[in-house]
């Protein structure tokens, strides 16, 4: 959305006055319902007609060490909310190398399959993530001592045949992740990719994809690229490079992995813009804003506030620009998220409590995203009541 409508939009918002939290009552249905499941009380219904706002669907990676069951499969309310709430869903870790690929001659697709089915039954487009990476690759891969003419065709055979069971239902791949180091250099140590066979295999990947999908819109992914540095001006010079290449390159995606401890980036709208101007779509996929916290202690207000502005303040930046249609965070409660396995002394990171109450953060983005659209759109929800998990769903884990 342009600012102009976006101001447009925000005065005519003005009109009526927003409640710090909107009641967990549908209308014209007395009984009280959990949050997030009211049809006018959610992320989703309060978006603007032409963004998704999504989630990483919780499984795999850090979820693999904790003392919880996998809550996809396993937690009915996690379930609820999440189709409840959200218009686009990310695999956290369900499409990554080391889970979907976990030997040579061996695919594991349960876990991706129940995401993606998830999805068509509640309305929500999938984001597919992510299929280049230097990270949570499986040791046969890494430790194979391949020839170059061996990994260039386990590459175009995972992207092939990862894409295209998936074709026509991955709105968004993230195709290549995370391939420069802060100061714009390549990865060229710990890729093995690009280590391996060179930066041209970058341009291979997104064609294979291509040619798996057509429809998928193909995205560069990182971190650190909130603000104009040199990691994100390093893709504003290699994406035109590509694209004159005849190489199709939908999109550029920041994480948006934040911390109050550290000011917010104040010219993430400039640098989406910039993406914006090269003609690419963006997205912010991962957004999260952590904070220190000593184990056993409740954040304080100002530091809830923190972190409310900082969601606001990314989401604003996202809706600002014309085609950031994709706005998602990653993970929506706290007893879930990677932030506090990752970061010692560190958490809260999310939006709902632990017991699926909504932060004040939860209010910023559903204020922001109604202050953009007055009165809600109703083109992605509200989503069928789920059915009850049960023992088949389950056991695909
Ligand atoms: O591989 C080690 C294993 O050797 C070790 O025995 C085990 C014991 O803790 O840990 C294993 O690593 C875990 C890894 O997942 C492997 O699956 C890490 O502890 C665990 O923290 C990690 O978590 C995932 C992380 O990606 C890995 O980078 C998180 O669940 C996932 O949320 C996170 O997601 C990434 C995005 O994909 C890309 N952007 C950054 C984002 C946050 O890191």
């Amino acid at each position: 959305m342009k600012v102009a409508k976006l101001v447009a939009a925000a005065v005519m918002a003005s009109a009526f006055v927003l409640p710090t939290a909107l009641p967990a009552v549908a209308a014209g249905n007395d009984k009280p319902q959990p949050p997030g499941l009211a049809k006018q009380d959610t992320l989703r219904w309060a978006a603007p007609k032409n963004v998704r706002i999504g989630t990483a669907v919780a499984g795999g990676g850090h979820h693999e060490t904790m003392p919880y069951a996998n809550p996809f499969t396993s937690d009915q309310q996690y379930r609820e909310v999440l189709a409840a709430e959200f218009s686009s869903v990310s695999p956290e870790n369900q499409a990554k190398w080391e889970f979907i690929h976990p030997q040579r001659d061996q695919y594991r697709f349960a876990e991706m399959d129940a995401i993606v089915e998830f999805a068509q039954q509640n309305g929500q487009v999938v984001r597919g993530h992510t299929l280049f990476w230097h990270s949570q690759n499986p040791a046969w891969l890494e430790q194979g001592n391949f020839s170059k003419d061996e990994l260039r065709s386990i590459l175009k055979d995972h992207i092939t045949t990862v894409v295209g069971r998936y074709a026509g239902k991955i709105q968004q791949w993230d195709v290549a992740n995370e391939i420069f180091n802060d100061n714009g250099t390549l990865r060229t140590t710990d890729n093995i990719w690009i280590r391996e066979l060179g930066p041209e295999i970058i341009a291979d990947a997104f064609r294979w994809a291509h040619e798996a999908d057509p429809k998928a819109k193909l995205f560069f992914n990182d971190y650190g690229v909130e603000s104009i540095n040199a990691k994100s001006t390093a893709y504003v010079k290699l994406i035109p490079k590509l694209q004159a290449q005849g190489v199709k390159v939908d999109g550029f995606a920041v994480q948006g992995h934040l911390s109050t401890q550290y000011g917010f980036p104040g010219d993430m709208q400039a640098n989406l813009q910039r993406f914006d101007d090269l003609g690419l779509e963006t997205a912010v996929t991962e957004i999260d804003v952590r904070m220190n916290i000593a184990a056993g202690t409740k954040p304080t207000a100002e530091q809830l506030a923190k972190q409310s502005s900082y969601y606001q303040r990314a989401l604003e930046a996202c809706l600002n620009v014309e085609d950031c249609k994709s706005f998602t965070i990653w993970g929506f409660n706290d007893k879930y998220s990677w932030v506090p396995v990752f970061f010692s002394g560190q958490g809260e990171a999310t939006v709902m409590w632990e017991d699926y109450t909504r932060k004040p953060s939860y209010y910023a983005l559903q204020s922001t995203l109604l202050k953009a659209n007055p009165g809600g759109d109703q083109a992605f929800g509200p989503p069928p009541r789920l059915p009850a998990v049960t023992p088949a769903v389950a056991s695909k884990s």
